[in-house]
């Protein structure tokens, strides 16, 4: 693949260790589109893992970059609170939808616990037949010998699905969820989402759609899907719509995106480090390793932020209160401190669940056995079926400084087993 990458990862290097600390921006889009964020959270890692900076849009903000304070950080909600909000963009005031990443004990706690039996061991031991039996369906279907997207055809398709066999949503209509998916986490201003207030309608139409799943779910006997769940329990029944919105923005966004683009990274990984593919042909039972290999290596949520509750010593910076503190996952899953080599991608490593991707303390991402299941499922599945899935060039990777994944990804199948 000679597209010019490599003098543009030479150049992010050069200017990385040679501008002054200060002006260190990693929350900038054009660094995660182009896949040349690193050698700058290399730099903050070194010498400012504790790092202030003044962003244009998003005011003063501190950069937490490395493995073993990211864990403080984010094992610590008595001093870094998660209200209001957990990423670096400040909610809308006039659009404040309420969710339980961004909030704090005891009202998250109560909302979580309402949604975590869907997520749980037994839960998911139900749908794994039914994950298996549509991830070999989407894979049966797929051209062999031809260029397609394996964004769209495959790692929207299953996740899609699966949310919603969740939400017990309609099934024809999946495809709304991606949407609404796709509009939430779209960057300002990015084709194809129009304007702000567009936009908002959008979500508003999103809202309204669940709000008659919830008015039918609410009048009937409890049942085991999401929405059943929130209708029924105490801690989400008196939910105004906005905070409906907002932790159906939560769920979505947190089943769809995430998973979505780590199917989709392990297909580039796979590629770069071809003799790891081998290395997993050869010893199929590497496969949860190489799973959870792959959500360290693409950490598909680059960052969580919070929100220091008053005056704070940390690492010798005095944080103050009101300040936004990010946590930068992608940097911790970089610490060479912490992991070995860390810039390969090895799937038989030692500890490979040791990483950064889920988060850590109250707020640990709640779905990470789903995650892992169905990237399990689908890479039994595809073993099955094909030797070589090719990636024929870059991939276009996603404009944010938030979501780090793919929009599209130009595969080939040359043939099957
Ligand atoms: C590879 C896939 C996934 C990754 C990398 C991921 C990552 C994360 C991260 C980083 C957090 C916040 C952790 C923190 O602040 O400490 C989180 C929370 C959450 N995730 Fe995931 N997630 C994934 C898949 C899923 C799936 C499949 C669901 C299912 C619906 C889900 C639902 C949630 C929810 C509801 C929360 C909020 C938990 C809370 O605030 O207590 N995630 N996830």
């Amino acid at each position: 693949m000679s597209d010019g990458s490599i003098d543009l990862k030479a150049e992010a290097r050069a200017r990385a260790f040679s501008i002054p600390l200060e002006e260190i921006n990693v929350a900038d889009d054009q660094l995660y589109r182009t896949d040349t964020h690193w050698p700058y959270f290399e730099r903050l890692r070194k010498e400012a893992p504790v790092h202030l900076y003044d962003h244009p849009e998003h005011g003063r903000f501190w950069s937490i970059s490395r493995y073993h304070d990211i864990v403080a950080v984010d094992s610590n909600w008595q001093d870094f609170s998660s209200t209001g909000s957990i990423v670096l963009e400040d909610p809308q005031d006039d659009f404040h939808t309420p969710m339980f990443i961004a909030m704090d004990p005891p009202k998250h706690d109560a909302q979580r616990k309402t949604v975590s039996p869907a997520l749980s061991p037994s839960n998911l031991a139900n749908m794994e037949p039914l994950i298996r039996e549509r991830a070999g369906n989407i894979l049966d279907g797929l051209p062999i010998g031809e260029t397609f997207n394996w964004v769209d055809k495959v790692s929207i398709e299953l996740t899609t699905m699966t949310l919603a066999t969740l939400f017990d949503f309609p099934f024809e209509e999946r495809r709304k969820l991606t949407r609404w998916s796709d509009v939430i986490t779209a960057p300002e201003g990015a084709p194809g989402f129009g304007t702000e207030d567009e936009r908002r309608a959008e979500l508003f139409e999103c809202v309204g759609y669940f709000m008659n799943l919830w008015n039918e779910r609410v009048n009937a006997e409890p049942k085991g899907d999401l929405i059943s769940m929130m209708a029924h329990a105490e801690a989400t029944r008196n939910m105004d719509q906005m905070e409906f919105l907002g932790n159906l923005i939560l769920l979505i966004v947190g089943g769809n995106d995430t998973t979505r683009n780590t199917i989709s990274g392990s297909i580039v990984a796979l590629n770069q480090f071809p003799e790891q593919y081998r290395k997993l042909t050869q010893n199929p039972e590497l496969l949860p390793s190489m799973v959870s290999e792959t959500i360290r290596w693409q950490t598909p949520l680059a960052h969580m932020a919070r929100v220091a509750g008053e005056d704070f010593e940390f690492k010798g910076k005095r944080i103050h209160e009101g300040e936004r503190v990010v946590m930068w996952y992608v940097s911790g899953n970089r610490d060479d401190e912490v992991i070995v080599d860390p810039y390969n991608y090895i799937i038989d490593r030692e500890r490979p669940r040791q990483h950064l991707s889920f988060g850590f303390g109250i707020h640990r991402c709640v779905g990470n056995r789903l995650a892992e299941l169905q990237l399990t499922i689908i890479w039994e599945e595809i073993m099955k079926r094909f030797p070589e899935i090719r990636l024929l060039e870059e991939p276009k990777r996603s404009y944010s400084i938030f979501i780090k994944g793919y929009e599209e990804m130009n595969v080939l199948i040359p043939e099957r087993v």
